[in-house]
């Protein structure tokens, strides 16, 4: 008699394989492969469909689909409510994601509580006990509320369930990786199936009940959020909240927003009594920035802001064969080009010389603005003299040596004047309303001036 034919099943993502794998080829995961008979995978016998049975889709015209005017849950934080996009919309499904620790239920338990002054909130803790919940909330002193309910129930049926009870105008989960399917007896919670799945019943939750879905999820040792980012195409809305080592600063960033502008950031500071926002965020960045050689001050537009941030560049005779580069918060490639404009136009031996570079407030800052201030704060370091006070520098350095316009000046100029920057390094082809503190470079040669003999 023949053996009945199996094949060997990832419990992780589901990738199905003839023989039995120590290593899942697609997720990673190890000692994940069970056995399992045909028929449940590929091998199915394939059913043919009979499409004159089936019934068609309804067409509609687009005047003929109604307007929806979903109403913002604001929570008065603003901070929070900016990079949402006004407040989490209604029925949106969105995740908060981070590393442990960071502050994600700090910050949700905040949220809820303020939510729930004008609102009704479900607060399930699939991570934490009630009891941890309470000991968090006399920390950040949230008084009980009607309208502010919790569960520890980590039962996604249950959940779902109570929330389509009570109809909820926001329910939190904290957090997805932590809840299970009770119906799925073969999948560990926190696997990549599991995840899909949940989320799958949370979207139609949020969609059918009108019910605003936030879930937390951890960042993996890869660094994903959940896996192989297996939710982010699903949610209406990704946001991360990372730390920054020099201070206790909370940076909230909005990496996908179907409702609402994307790259926005929110700033917060870790206190004994919660997460505080800063509003003044560039004050914030400003206070410890120095007048020294290799300092530079820049700007980089982050959502709809302006950030005012400080560069330091050290350059020192290199002593092996091939120089150092070592660069936080800028583009690597970027440094480099502009090492090499300057040793092309300026004769400067920058190839000889060890370049490293730091950007304050552990920003990663993408903005080609920064350019003449990566320039100027390499000049000023391999001169050993300080540009001069009070200045900061915006504008793009072509591969010919141009100091080139950059965009959205006006914003960025004027956050610079309100902090007292006197000194406005820009290119002579920007065009500016009225600036009296402007000084504008046509090419790197003129940077030159800024260090005489
Ligand atoms: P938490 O919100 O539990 O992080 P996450 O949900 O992202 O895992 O935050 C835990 C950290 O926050 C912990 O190290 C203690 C700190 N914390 C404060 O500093 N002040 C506070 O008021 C609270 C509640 C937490
Ligand atoms: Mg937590």
């Amino acid at each position: 008699m023949s053996k009945a034919k199996t094949n060997f099943k990832c419990t992780g993502c589901d990738y199905i394989s003839f023989k039995w794998l120590g290593c899942c080829p697609t997720c990673g995961e190890w000692n994940s492969f069970t056995e399992e008979a045909v028929g449940s995978g590929f091998g199915e016998s394939k059913k043919t469909i009979n499409y004159n049975k089936v019934n068609t889709a309804q067409l509609t015209k687009l005047s003929d689909i109604k307007n929806e005017n979903k109403a913002r849950i604001c929570s008065g934080v603003k901070e929070w409510d900016r990079v949402l996009g006004d407040g989490i919309l209604q029925g949106s499904f969105i995740i908060l994601t981070g590393d442990p620790g960071i502050g994600k239920s700090t910050l949700l338990l905040q949220i809820a509580s303020k939510i729930a002054k004008s609102h009704k909130v479900l607060y399930f803790s699939s991570e934490e006990s009630l009891q941890q919940v309470k000991n968090r909330a006399q920390r950040l002193n949230i008084q009980s509320n009607d309208n502010l309910l919790f569960s520890d129930q980590s039962s996604l049926e249950n959940i779902i369930a109570t929330g389509k009870l009570i109809k909820p105008d926001l329910l939190i989960l904290d957090s997805i990786q932590n809840c299970h399917i009770s119906d799925n007896s073969q999948t560990i919670p926190g696997t990549i199936s599991q995840l899909r799945e949940a989320s799958f019943y949370l979207m139609k939750l949020a969609k059918e009940n009108n019910i605003a879905v936030c879930i937390t999820g951890h960042i993996t040792k890869e660094g994903n959020i959940a896996g192989p980012k297996v939710l982010e195409h699903i949610v209406d809305g990704v946001f991360y909240l990372q730390g920054e080592d020099r201070w206790n600063t909370r940076i909230l960033r909005s990496v996908k927003n179907r409702f609402g502008t994307v790259s926005e950031t929110g700033f917060f500071e870790m206190q004994e009594g919660g997460l505080n926002e800063i509003t003044n965020i560039n004050q914030h960045l400003l206070q410890d920035s120095c007048h020294a050689p290799g300092a530079a001050l820049i700007t980089s537009i982050e959502g709809s802001r302006p950030l005012i941030l400080e560069l330091q560049a050290l350059c020192v005779t290199s002593k092996f064969g091939i120089p150092q580069r070592v660069i936080t918060g800028l583009d690597h490639k970027r440094v480099v080009l502009i090492a090499a404009i300057l040793e092309k136009y300026l004769h400067i031996k920058f190839s000889s010389q060890d370049i490293f570079f730091k950007l304050s407030g552990s920003f990663k800052i993408k903005d080609s603005s920064s350019d003449l201030g990566i320039a100027l704060a390499l000049l000023s370091s391999y001169f050993q003299k300080p540009i001069p006070a009070k200045s900061i520098a915006i504008g793009e350095i072509s591969l010919t040596g141009q100091i080139k316009a950059t965009n959205q000046i006006g914003i960025r100029v004027k956050e610079a004047e309100k902090f007292g920057l006197e000194k406005i390094f820009v290119s002579k082809s920007q065009k500016l309303k009225t600036s009296s503190t402007a000084l504008s470079f046509g090419n790197v040669y003129e940077l030159l001036n800024l260090f005489p003999e």
